[in-house]
């Protein structure tokens, strides 16, 4: 049987996931990135980051010959029928996107063009207008697509073989048939559209959730002022399924490599198209506030931070990864040392890492609680098995700060321990006085 050869150009998580879900739908898939350690690692069977899922399905593809990796992009794409870029775009100082790894694939396309047509799928999140330019650049017999990626960390592979729908943002109606013929058997709806609706439904796709993150910590924040408890409350809105319950989870704010890019650039392209967004303005301003309410709870906890030790679970900017790209928690660490704090902290998939405030890496849980008190900053599944009466024999000050309301709270209050959630509703500790969340 015929099967497509798809290269993808960028290995890092959207392409790396890219090419192993591909393969799982039985396409010929060869990766390339021109960082030759990335790719002999990945030639080897290595996945370049923590994810979980991809290892086996990696490791499988390897050995039935359907993935391959190169460092050479001639070779990438000369039997290529689609040629995938999912190359960063991380942002500039001023919020816009910086497209020069884009622009540098492109122009290394360009200069390798064969004469046969070919049909290049954008998949790297890029400003609206980006994917118009491009095509301008390309040889005329290759037709450009943008088909915006739903990935998220830590669970990719699966996410990629289960899209709720398949968005193509196509100027050619040969290319957008082409693109869904190949992803037919994920038996998801597909949306064609001009390309420029494509770019602005991927930001405006991140740009919604974020926002739902914000409020939620907005009203988090307001239920803890006024003592009532924000995880009923948010429940209670996101049962109705107008709104529903996903992306409402208060805690520390949005990390990561993608919400707050892609915010900060949507609000760039809409301030310089002459309608500024008022709503993306705020959800970034809540966002950069939030981390700060953490760090005051304890300092309202323990009086002063000056001298205190903290223990902290958790680096990553969620669970499932080892990604501390825009992890809040190393701004909480920061914020922290400002406020005259030392800390040690544990996160399961993080061995060693330079930390703000030279902040040491412990080896356990344990370990890293022989502080005055903890601070919660990632929902690790782990930190919730931990014993609460372990923990108040080593915490000084019995004090847990928990920034993602993971922990049993009602069972470390009956351990002895001052249990303070974000926007949690009271609840006692072991002398029967009421720790309010913030
Ligand atoms: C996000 C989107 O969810 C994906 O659909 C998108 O493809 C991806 O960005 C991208 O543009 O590449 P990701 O950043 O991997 O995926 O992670 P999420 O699970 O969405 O979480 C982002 C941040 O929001 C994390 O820090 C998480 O802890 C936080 N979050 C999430 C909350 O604080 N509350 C919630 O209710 C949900």
């Amino acid at each position: 049987m015929h099967r497509a050869k798809i290269a993808i150009l960028g290995t890092g998580y959207v392409g790396t996931a890219n090419a192993v879900g591909f393969a799982e739908l039985g396409y010929d898939v060869i990766g390339f990135d021109t960082d030759a350690r990335r790719i002999a690692g990945l030639r080897l069977g290595i996945p370049p980051y923590r994810e979980e899922g991809l290892g086996e399905p990696l490791a499988r593809h390897l050995r039935n010959g359907r993935l391959t990796f190169v460092t050479d992009l001639a070779a990438a794409v000369e039997d290529a029928a689609f040629i995938i870029i999912a190359v960063g775009t991380p942002s500039r100082p001023d919020g816009s996107a910086d497209l020069s790894h884009l622009d540098a694939a492109v122009e290394s396309l360009r200069q390798i063009a064969t004469d046969r047509p070919k049909i290049v799928v954008l998949r790297s999140t890029v400003p609206a207008g980006t994917s118009d330019r491009i095509a301008a650049q390309l040889p005329a017999h290759y037709q450009l697509l943008f088909c915006p990626e739903f990935l998220r960390e830590g669970s990719a592979v699966w996410d990629f073989l289960h899209p709720d729908s398949t968005i193509v943002g196509a100027e050619s109606d040969h290319a957008a048939g082409a693109y869904a013929g190949l992803v037919r058997s994920l038996n998801a709806p597909v949306m064609v559209t001009g390309r420029r609706d494509a770019e602005l439904i991927k930001g405006g796709a991140n740009a919604f959730l974020a926002l739902k993150i914000s409020f939620a910590n907005e009203i988090a924040n307001l239920c803890g002022t006024l003592n009532a408890d924000a995880l009923n409350v948010l429940q209670g809105i996101g049962a109705d399924r107008r709104i529903g319950e996903a992306y409402l989870e208060p805690g520390i704010g949005f990390g990561g490599p993608c919400f707050e890019k892609d915010v900060q650039s949507l609000e760039h392209v809409a301030r310089n198209s002459g309608s500024p967004s008022h709503l993306l303005q705020a959800t970034l301003r809540v966002n950069d506030a939030q981390p700060r309410k953490v760090v005051d709870i304890l300092e309202e906890e323990l009086g002063d931070l000056r001298g205190a030790h903290i223990g902290v679970w958790g680096l990553a900017f969620k669970a499932g990864t080892d990604d501390l790209r825009s992890s809040l928690a190393l701004r909480i660490l920061d914020d922290l040392h400002a406020r005259g704090a030392t800390a040690t902290a544990y996160d399961p998939a993080i061995e060693s890492a330079e930390l703000p405030g030279r902040t040491s890496i412990a080896r356990s849980a344990m370990e890293a609680a022989h502080a005055d008190a903890l601070l919660v900053l990632t929902e690790w599944p782990e930190f919730c098995d931990v014993d609460p009466s372990v923990l108040a024999a080593r915490l000084r000050r019995r004090i847990v700060v928990d920034g993602r309301n993971v922990l049993d709270g009602e069972r470390f209050a009956r351990c002895g321990l001052r249990y303070r959630g974000v926007g949690r509703s009271a609840v006692p500790d072991s002398d029967g006085a009421a720790a309010v969340g913030a």
